[in-house]
């Protein structure tokens, strides 16, 4: 992508995990390491985009040119994106966000009772990040990540569906050597017309190659819905 394409447009991006307390020292997450969407806000600024990157906990550096919003919950990433979606062109939906919290936080640490059951959680659905972006007022271009492990085109078509994204990038994270925190990937790119594979590559590649396939659509008005 040439470094003026997005120049004057602003993309949000999330990226990495949430965490999800139980208890002042345990927490429900996952394995997302933050790579991929970190080099995406990276491939995006250097396409000219302002770019906003919301992150859950990771052990990475700020991408040059970005600026990064840290959060920990999915409520608390909620919020910092809808706080930045007045100003925001494009949203890419890479973090992996706990479909689920704990219902009560325990205010103390839960204890190791001896001769008792052990303890139940009781989770509760967590508000869907992408789904609200997609369907709020003056929505942004939005894209969002479909992470399978199996039937991928056909799970991450119906997730581009109930979310009503303009596109999704379907990746299976059953396979060695991709996905959560590994540095390659490959992927399924879909809109509601078009797909296109992407062999396994860098992430900092796919990056580039998901960036380009987002101006297509973007600045090709014809395929905007
Ligand atoms: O971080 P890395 O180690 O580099 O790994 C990259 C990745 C595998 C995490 C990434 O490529 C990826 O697939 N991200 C999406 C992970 C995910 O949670 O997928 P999902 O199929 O469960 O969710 C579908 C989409 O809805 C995603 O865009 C997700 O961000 C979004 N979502 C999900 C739940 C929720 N409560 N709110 C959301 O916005």
């Amino acid at each position: 992508t040439a470094s003026c394409t997005w120049q004057g447009k602003t993309f949000v991006i999330t990226a990495g995990p949430t965490r999800e307390a139980i208890d002042p020292v345990r927490y429900i997450s996952n394995h997302s390491s933050g790579k991929m969407g970190y080099a995406l806000a990276q491939a995006a600024a250097n396409a000219g985009a302002k770019v906003v990157l919301v992150s859950g906990p990771t052990q990475l550096a700020t991408p040059k040119g970005v600026q990064r919003i840290d959060v920990e919950t999915a409520e608390q990433m909620l919020t910092a994106v809808q706080q930045q979606l007045t100003d925001c062109d494009v949203f890419i939906g890479c973090a992996a966000v706990s479909d689920y919290r704990v219902e009560d936080i325990a205010e103390h640490k839960i204890k190791k009772e001896q001769n008792s059951e052990p303890p139940k959680l009781s989770l509760v659905q967590n508000p869907d990040i992408l789904k609200t972006v997609a369907q709020s007022a003056n929505a942004p271009f939005t894209v969002g990540f479909a992470a399978e492990t199996q039937n991928l085109k056909e799970n991450a078509l119906s997730k581009l569906q109930r979310k009503q994204l303009q596109m999704i990038i379907a990746n299976d994270v059953s396979e060695p050597h991709q996905g959560f925190n590994s540095d390659q990937n490959s992927a399924l790119i879909l809109s509601k017309d078009s797909e296109q594979s992407l062999p396994t590559m860098s992430k900092h590649d796919m990056a580039v190659a998901i960036i380009d396939a987002i101006a297509k659509r973007y600045f090709d008005t014809s395929n905007r819905s």
